[in-house]
């Protein structure tokens, strides 16, 4: 019997140029052999790579961050995915808006564009695999039935693996010229923000809440990336993890308004953090998302303790 195999459809908008994930973050900082102690204890792969750091997820082919070498902490570049037939289109897009495409830097090979932000920050659009999630990622809250022990031991708790990454959040000068910069060039959209101290941007293909984030500092910088779990206990299981291996500091057990997801952030050996992160909310690709000028209340949490002072610092600087 001869079966029609049917073509599964892009997971794209149809006539609509923006990119669909966020390919990689890259992270400069003075100490690599910290980086894979901090990034290994958190529960994700670190591969050397010449004389760099590649982080990745267990069982997932993707690249997710980078980490080289560099005097000091900084913000290295943002790399973001965009299907094949749409580098062009960026590419005349770049050109219409006056937009200088740069060289990539030395030493990176790339199929894509280079530019840079309302911030400075290098930005570059790079033909990809869509690795931002087609659907709400899975999550799942256990009980146990009646008559069983429900909690895992501390001293068997399986260690907690992060599935993928979910975003990154960016310092920036000026919330709302982000918002423009990365609406009008990139095609994202804002999800929500409160005021112009912080903004959440989606990707229009069907993403995450936020794949880029921004909070109002002075400076840009790198303040958190964000790691998907499946579960509250996976959070919980995660912060115990980390506080064995000495990262004791951070912000959690909570659960932010925008976004929804619950979160527990560990503080890095640079003043940024790593953030365990479930159940985030997700925008399909079909739908048209309100964004939404949230009151100043909904800024951190519904619930959890209030952010130690440091959370908003920008090391940065
Ligand atoms: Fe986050």
């Amino acid at each position: 019997m001869t079966q029609i195999r049917r073509m599964e459809p892009l997971p794209r908008r149809p006539g609509e140029l923006g990119v669909h994930s966020v390919d990689h973050f890259a992270l400069a900082v003075p100490d690599i052999a910290a980086a894979e102690t901090f990034y290994g204890a958190f529960g994700l792969v670190t591969r050397q790579e010449g004389d760099r750091l590649g982080i990745y997820t267990h069982h997932h082919p993707q690249r997710w961050g980078l980490v080289v070498e560099g005097p000091r902490k900084k913000l290295h570049h943002v790399s973001f995915g965009a299907f094949e037939e749409d580098l062009p289109k960026f590419r005349d897009r770049l050109e219409t808006l006056g937009i200088e495409r740069l060289d990539p830097p030395p030493g990176f090979e790339s199929n894509g564009l280079w530019l840079r932000d309302h911030d400075g920050n290098l930005v570059e659009i790079r033909v990809a695999e869509k690795v931002s999630p087609d659907a709400k990622s899975a999550f799942e809250n256990p009980s146990c039935g009646a008559g069983l022990r429900g909690a895992p031991s501390r001293l068997k708790a399986p260690k907690v693996r992060p599935r993928r990454l979910s975003h990154v959040l960016l310092f920036t000068r000026d919330v709302m010229k982000a918002i423009a910069f990365y609406r009008d060039v990139l095609g994202l959209r804002l999800s929500d923000r409160a005021g112009d101290i912080i903004a959440f941007m989606h990707g229009i293909h069907g993403s995450d809440h936020h794949m880029l984030a921004f909070a109002k500092s002075d400076a840009p910088g790198l303040q958190h990336s964000s790691w998907d779990v499946g579960s509250i206990n996976d959070i919980g299981c995660g912060a115990v993890q980390m506080a064995a291996k000495g990262f004791t500091a951070g912000w959690g057990l909570g659960r932010h308004v925008v976004g929804s997801n619950y979160f527990h952030y560990v503080r890095d050996p640079w003043g940024s953090y790593a953030e365990y992160s479930a159940d985030i909310d997700y925008i399909p690709v079909t739908q048209d998302w309100e964004g939404e000028d949230h009151p100043g209340e909904d800024l951190f949490s519904a619930w959890g303790p209030e952010p130690p002072p440091e959370f908003v610092v920008n090391y940065e600087k």
